[in-house]
């Protein structure tokens, strides 16, 4: 009778882990499968050396222009003053293309056989971005921080788009110089005109 007992407890057990196969294994954890800094081979037509130096650098604008999407996100919630309501929207915005930045800047570190730098914590100890005070700053200071991240992704993304062309990455070139850079100037350009000191009624 025991043994019948236990052997049906342990069948219950079994099947509430997996009934028919359908259940899902849950809890599961398991070793990396690819160290971050590393590239696989991956077909397409590009050296080892210019796919590693691409990922290498690729992921330091990652990691910067995800904290420049923090940043952004941190000053359309905490954005105050008589222009309060145009800049939350237009932070917001800009928030916004640095994402679709970010997801393009990842895929290509994927396509050419590397790791995208992703968790936040593991983004916080590569960026060279400042980090703010956790509080609010003064608006034209909030502004300036967000132009000051802009020139340190800007200056990373020039050297590296020229560099990774040297290399025959094309596509790393092209990505960096259409979406990083073009995007990032017009930021740029937005966020700088709203520190111009100017009358809005009488000169
Ligand atoms: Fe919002």
């Amino acid at each position: 009778m025991a043994t019948k007992a236990t052997s049906r407890t342990a069948t219950r057990k079994s099947a509430k882990a997996a009934p028919n196969g359908s259940q899902p294994w849950l809890h599961q954890r398991g070793k990396q499968v690819q160290e971050f800094g590393t590239v696989r081979q991956f077909p397409v037509g590009l050296s080892y050396d210019a796919r590693m130096y691409s990922c290498q650098r690729l992921n330091q604008i990652l990691a910067d222009s995800q904290i420049l999407y923090g940043l952004y996100k941190k000053h359309h919630w905490l954005m105050r003053g008589v222009t309060f309501y145009q800049l939350h929207l237009l932070l917001d915005k800009h928030a916004g293309e640095q994402l679709e930045i970010i997801d393009a800047v990842a895929e290509r570190v994927q396509t050419l056989g590397g790791v995208a730098v992703g968790d936040p914590r593991h983004v916080a100890e590569i960026t060279v971005v400042p980090r703010p005070p956790d509080g609010v700053e003064e608006v034209p200071a909030m502004l300036s921080r967000l132009l000051e991240a802009h020139e340190t992704i800007l200056v990373a993304a020039h050297d590296a788009a020229n560099r990774a062309g040297e290399l025959g990455d094309d596509g790393t070139n092209d990505l960096l110089v259409s979406e990083v850079i073009r995007t990032g100037e017009l930021q740029a350009w937005f966020l700088a005109e709203h520190l111009v000191d100017t009358p809005l009624v009488r000169s």
